[in-house]
């Protein structure tokens, strides 16, 4: 674990060094008045709201409402750590970091294995340009359609042909010898020692503050494996790393936008065609220390993946990374791409305007869980709605619990005609509990009135005959209602449908989804339990048709929620999930 940084040595540190300088070297500053100004480098604007105040030692955007301390800025900005960030003061101000304060660059080598890989991807570069025999990779390069300028923004480098180039370059004593191996530039076996990347082109893998760390390298043109990349290292922890991240940090900014995909050559084609708030996964899938960066930097992320199998099950494990790192206010959306495109063929052929705007119309997440969880199952099975309930569980209680979780659920109830109430009460786990194991089945009890009835009629529609008619049950207001006529309507003319042949008659219309989310609901009730139970609902969904015809008289006027009464039931969702979670945590303690 990282040690504590003495509260005294912070305080030292920031007494000696200067806001305006540090901010006025990555965002240039304008005096105004006693402070200064400049566009806020955290939101789009065209006229400045971003001040500096040399005398608080503090910044603040009255447009977006960032502020803080240097330290603060250099963590937004620069997208430092803490600890990074107090190193980097550290060096302005020419003070040593405390002793005891372990931290993974101050491991030994650290700052040395940094500096070999730069060394060494300079070289890559210089090969790439200066080396006949890397004539094939350039060659490779403008087949591919990748300009000069695109190649030397993201370092692109050539590993010649040789199995001792890197070896015999860097590695002349022993000691260099084992530093190149712990940069994961050369293999050490038994009885021999050669370069790792060898006739490749090479993308340099830089860290958030753009210190290469890492490389992935491709071979030219055809062969197996298509992509070598370094081996974890001191530096490189694959899962956490992003490519083109520092890269992109600016245009992330000014677009408010990321755009997550899976290739280099994606992010380096997209930035040629002006798209460069980009960033790439390392051939692993997302990790939620991916999301958590990248929400930290913006709180609009999009995945991009191909349309194909491969690209769904790909969104899903980023959908398994994303909800527990995500909060109130995050967008989180999902592209698919038209079958055999990736980012770099789709960029090419429809341009860079069109593939933004594409990205703009991403599937919300909400809505591709829901999608994919409905695709998933064969619901006019037992076990597939089993498996529907059991998904949607995990899903639901992997969120936080706040106003995003409600606002799946709300997106959830307006899409199934459910009430929030029944879903919230049969889905939703403990939110101090983040076990993704175990979900409750919906039981119809936990519906409103009308989806018990629904669900009732859809589970055994053989008790239609204990329905009598219900006259007018079509003005009665309520959400169900539309879904519920169609369903009577339909069990009472085909008394010989079963639950599956009763929801494929719905397949195809707009009731389908919401069907087959009332199937999953489960009881056991006996038979004479059931007769009861349909002939209860007849009655008192009878005794509020009259109900309601009465009140229809007394008042034409509709009841709708205005904007204070919405912001007011916000509120109290808002306070209830608060109360839930003390009350959750009060259990706990006792
Ligand atoms: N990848 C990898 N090892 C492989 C294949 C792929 O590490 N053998 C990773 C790389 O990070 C690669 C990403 O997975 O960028 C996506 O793979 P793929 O779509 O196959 O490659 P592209 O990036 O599209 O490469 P290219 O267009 O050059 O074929
Ligand atoms: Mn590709």
């Amino acid at each position: 674990m990282a040690g504590q940084i003495s509260k005294n040595f912070i305080q030292e540190l920031l007494s000696r060094i200067d806001i305006v300088d540090v901010i006025n070297s990555r965002v240039p500053l304008t005096p105004a008045g006693r402070e200064y100004k400049a566009c806020c480098p955290f939101h789009n604007e065209k006229t400045p709201s971003f001040y500096v105040s040399p005398v608080k030692q503090f910044y603040h955007c009255f447009g977006c409402g960032e502020s803080g301390t240097v330290i603060q800025f250099l963590m937004n900005y620069g997208n430092y750590q803490f600890l990074d960030a107090i190193e980097e003061l550290a060096s302005i101000a020419g003070l040593e970091v405390p002793k005891g304060y372990v931290q993974s660059h101050q491991q030994e080598g650290y700052t040395q294995l940094l500096e070999l890989m730069e060394k060494v991807n300079a070289e890559f570069q210089r090969q790439l340009y200066k080396n006949p025999e890397s004539a094939a990779a350039r060659e490779y390069l403008k087949e591919r359609g990748i300009t000069f300028e695109a190649a030397q923004e993201f370092g692109l480098g050539f590993a010649p042909n040789e199995w001792s180039f890197v070896k015999n370059n860097y590695g002349k004593t022993k000691n260099d010898l084992n530093m190149l191996e712990r940069a994961g530039l050369i293999v050490v076996k038994k009885d021999s020692v050669y370069d790792r990347f060898r006739g490749r082109l090479m993308f340099p893998i830089e860290d958030r503050r753009g210190r290469v760390i890492a490389f992935g390298g491709r071979v030219i043109s055809e062969g197996e494996p298509k992509y070598l990349n370094s081996p974890e290292t001191m530096l490189f922890k694959k899962s956490n790393e992003l490519f083109g991240f520092k890269k992109a940090l600016q245009a992330i900014k000014t677009e408010e936008k990321v755009l997550v995909v899976e290739g280099y050559t994606d992010v380096v084609v997209l930035a040629q065609y002006g798209v460069k708030n980009v960033v790439a996964t390392l051939g692993t899938a997302v990790t939620s220390s991916h999301v958590k960066q990248l929400l930290r930097t913006i709180h609009n992320v999009v995945f991009c993946f191909d349309g194909d199998e491969a690209g769904v099950r790909a969104a899903w494990r980023a959908v398994e990374s994303t909800l527990p790192v995500m909060e109130d206010g995050h967008l989180v959306s999902f592209v698919f791409l038209p079958e055999g495109e990736d980012p770099d063929s789709m960029v090419r052929r429809e341009g860079g305007e069109a593939y933004r705007e594409r990205m703009s119309n991403g599937e919300p997440i909400a809505e591709f869980i829901f999608r994919t969880l409905l695709e998933r199952s064969d619901i006019s099975r037992t076990d597939g709605r089993a498996r529907f309930a059991t998904e949607f569980g995990k899903v639901i209680s992997g969120l936080r619990p706040g106003m995003l979780r409600q606002m799946m659920l709300s997106d959830l109830a307006t899409r199934t005609g459910l009430s929030e109430s029944a879903i919230k009460s049969v889905l939703e786990t403990p939110s101090s509990e983040h076990s993704a194991s175990r979900s409750k089945p919906v039981a119809s009890k936990d519906f409103s009135l009308t989806g018990q009835f629904i669900s009732l009629l859809i589970q055994h529609p053989q008790f239609v005959k204990y329905v009598m008619e219900l006259k007018g049950i079509e003005k009665l207001r309520d959400s169900n209602i539309r879904l519920l006529v169609a369903v009577l309507k339909t069990v009472q003319n085909n008394p010989e449908l079963n639950t599956a042949s009763l929801i494929e008659k719905f397949r195809g219309t707009d009731y389908f989804a919401q069907i087959k989310l009332f199937a999953i609901s489960r009881d056991d009730f006996s038979e004479s339990e059931l007769e009861e139970k349909f002939e209860g609902i007849v009655m008192k969904l009878q005794e509020r048709i009259i109900k309601q015809e009465n009140k229809l008289k007394i008042s034409q006027s509709d009841y709708t929620f205005d904007d204070e009464e919405l912001q007011d039931f916000l509120q109290r969702l808002r306070e209830q999930d608060l109360l839930k979670k003390n009350v959750q945590e009060g259990r706990k303690i006792h």
